[in-house]
């Protein structure tokens, strides 16, 4: 269990993250909504610790992570893995290796780099690629492969850490709306097979109320909304947008109607009127 409470982070005068405090169980998937400087990225980050929060505490299994230094601080940044808009895979190396890299926080960077890998890690990283559909790419350069399929190798990577959870900020921003459904049924697959806790920032609403089992809404670094997709309201949709930015959501969610689970599952329909 993610435990945090009160946590801040003032950037002189803007607090882009204020006193939020969330509980999110093993295995949740959760979306993050909220407009362009909510403070969406940074709550993220200070999950992670690639921001240090102002004030304020993060405890994971009871353990706060908030405080940690070294190499205790390394091994939380691999249970909680995280991906963003850009995959930030190296162009010119293959699939396999790129995936292997995700091993970087084991191996340092020199052994990696020589791909000196174990045959057991080979083994991972061809699972963890099978398990995004991605096996049969392992040789390919990754900039041979589309967008989509790069987000997948880049989501694989991160399993190469053994996350207890993942952390991904905006991962569907830059797709198209086939290649974002793609990526958002493999995130979901990989929360629901592998009880991975995922945390994900995204941009529209239906994605959001598709996908996950509970959704935070943030405005101005505040946590406005915290409830389940058919508790959120117009009203509390008006709260995270704000009356201007609501339409806006709503016009993305149009042009994204298109987005939803391959397999069963309808896409939920448009905000419900209170
Ligand atoms: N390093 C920084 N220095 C100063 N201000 C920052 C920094 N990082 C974030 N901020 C500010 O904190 C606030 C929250 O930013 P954040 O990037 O978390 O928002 P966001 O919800 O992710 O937005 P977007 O949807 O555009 O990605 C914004 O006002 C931003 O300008
Ligand atoms: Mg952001």
């Amino acid at each position: 269990m993610l435990e945090i409470t009160n946590l801040e982070k003032r950037f002189g005068a803007v607090a882009a993250v204020d006193r939020v405090s969330l509980t999110i169980p093993d295995g949740q998937m959760v979306g993050v909504i909220g407009r362009s400087g909510a403070g969406k990225s940074t709550l993220l980050r200070l999950i992670n610790r690639l921001a240090e929060p102002t004030s304020g505490q993060i405890l994971y299994a009871g353990e706060d992570v908030s405080v940690l230094r070294g190499r205790p601080l390394m091994a939380w940044r691999a249970h909680c893995a995280m991906i963003f808009q850009q995959f930030n895979l190296v162009n010119r190396l293959d699939v396999m290796t790129n995936v292997l890299l995700g091993r970087l926080n084991y191996h340092g960077f020199v052994a990696s780099m020589l791909k000196r890998f174990t045959p057991a890690e080979r083994a991972f990283a061809i699972r963890a690629l099978d398990r995004l559909d991605m096996a049969q790419t392992a040789l390919q350069r990754a900039d041979t492969l589309s967008g989509g399929q790069q987000q997948r190798v880049a989501i694989a990577r991160e399993l190469m850490q053994e996350p207890k959870i993942l952390l991904a900020d905006e991962p569907i921003a830059s797709l198209d709306p086939r290649n974002a459904t793609i990526v958002m049924d493999a995130l979901r697959t990989i929360n629901r097979e592998a009880g991975i806790t995922v945390v994900c920032n995204l941009h529209t609403l239906d994605t959001a109320r598709a996908y996950c089992d509970r959704i935070v809404g943030m405005f101005k670094g505040a946590v406005v909304f915290d409830g389940s997709p058919s508790e959120l309201t117009v009203d509390a949709a008006r709260a995270i947008y704000g009356v201007d930015g609501l339409d806006e959501a709503l016009s993305e969610s149009v042009t994204s109607t298109s987005i939803g689970p391959a397999t069963g599952a309808t896409v939920p329909s448009r905000l419900a009127v209170a």
